[in-house]
């Protein structure tokens, strides 16, 4: 089985970090979103990977060769319009020709890796493919499954009035790969667009199932959703609770409290660092108190409180330094 990632998409919920290095790339918790996602492909029996590349290609294929080229069969398609998830995945199809295939998708991590959603799969039996779904608050967020037992009956993406809370979570295993990229051709041929005026991937489930695949469902426990600012740092401190190593504190001049992830040739000094924050290569942070953040590499923070934050790559956010004398029962907030 090949896993097949997309990591074309333009990630615009996630401006301004994605308006300079592709999604995949944003960092949490101590490594870029797809080294969680192929850290979690290397501990499970799936050994092959195919990433869907586009905006900042680069990035993603020197990152991916140079860290798990030698752990991982790496290929690489392109996608070079953004035009939408199915059409993404229809760019693997002389890669994948009809190899069964587990498709990831790059805004969730999840607990546990992907070999035991393969379990999960295998024991429905004899099916077209499955999905991981999850019950969630605001479904018409997602693409939505009607489920009977354990078979997906229908699959509506994003839609206003959603038949059911089960949000397809990102990872769908796919038996019938002929059958996917005919329903997937059929829809880009006659321009059959779905939910954001895109070729959708559920479309195309959803018209394999009419046409009487057979599709399952297991559900997926905790999952961490890297698309937005506010649950990328939610998935940060969950992340960093589960993998954070213990930290020496950099210099004496500061207190490191963890979890706290801190990249090589970061600079810590007369500072208060964490818990939850995560910070990259060459940063240097000095006379600043920051908790719950995401920092990215050789930026530099100088005089800040900071928290809920994240500062991308070679940025500078420096605050005045306040000299207070301050008197009994003050409140001062800065
Ligand atoms: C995609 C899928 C959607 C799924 C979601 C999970 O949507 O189209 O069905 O529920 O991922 O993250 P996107 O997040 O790309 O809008």
């Amino acid at each position: 089985m090949k896993a097949v990632i997309p990591a074309a998409g333009q990630g615009t919920r996630l401006y301004p970090q994605t308006h300079t290095k592709p999604k995949p790339m944003v960092r949490v918790a101590g490594k870029p979103i797809l080294g969680h996602i192929l850290d979690g492909l290397v501990e499970s029996p799936i050994d092959e990977a195919v990433v869907v590349v586009g905006v900042m290609k680069d990035h993603v294929i020197d990152y991916a060769r140079e860290n798990y080229g030698d752990r991982l069969d790496l290929s690489f398609a392109e996608q070079n319009q953004t035009e939408g998830l199915g059409h993404c995945i229809y760019q693997t199809r002389d890669l994948v020709s009809d190899d069964p295939i587990c498709i990831v998708l790059g805004d969730m991590l999840f607990d546990g890796d992907y070999g035991d959603f393969l379990v999960e799969h295998e024991r429905l039996g004899d099916v077209d493919g499955s999905i991981g779904v999850k019950v969630v608050e605001e479904p018409s967020n997602y693409g939505v499954v009607t489920v009977e037992g354990n078979r997906i009956v229908e699959l509506v993406e994003k839609p206003e009035q959603p038949a059911s809370n089960l949000a397809i979570s990102g990872i769908y295993f796919i038996e019938d790969t002929s059958g996917l990229f005919d329903a997937l051709t059929y829809l880009i041929e006659n321009d059959v667009r779905g939910a954001g005026d895109e070729y959708q991937l559920t479309d195309a489930l959803q018209r394999m199932i009419e046409q009487g695949a057979e599709f399952g469902m297991f559900e997926v426990e905790d999952w961490y959703d890297c698309g937005r600012p506010s649950t990328l740092l939610e998935a940060n401190r969950v992340l960093l609770e589960r993998t954070a190593e213990p930290t020496e504190t950099p210099t004496d001049t500061s207190v490191v409290i963890p979890p706290v992830d801190i990249g090589e040739d970061v600079e810590i000094l007369r500072s208060v660092v964490g818990p939850y924050v995560s910070i990259d290569d060459g940063a240097r942070i000095e006379d600043s108190r920051v908790e719950n953040g995401i920092i990215g590499g050789d930026s530099d923070l100088s005089a800040v409180n900071l928290s809920e934050t994240i500062v991308g790559n070679n940025s500078s956010v420096v605050g005045t330094p306040t000299h207070l004398n301050v008197g009994d029962s003050s409140e001062v907030h800065l």
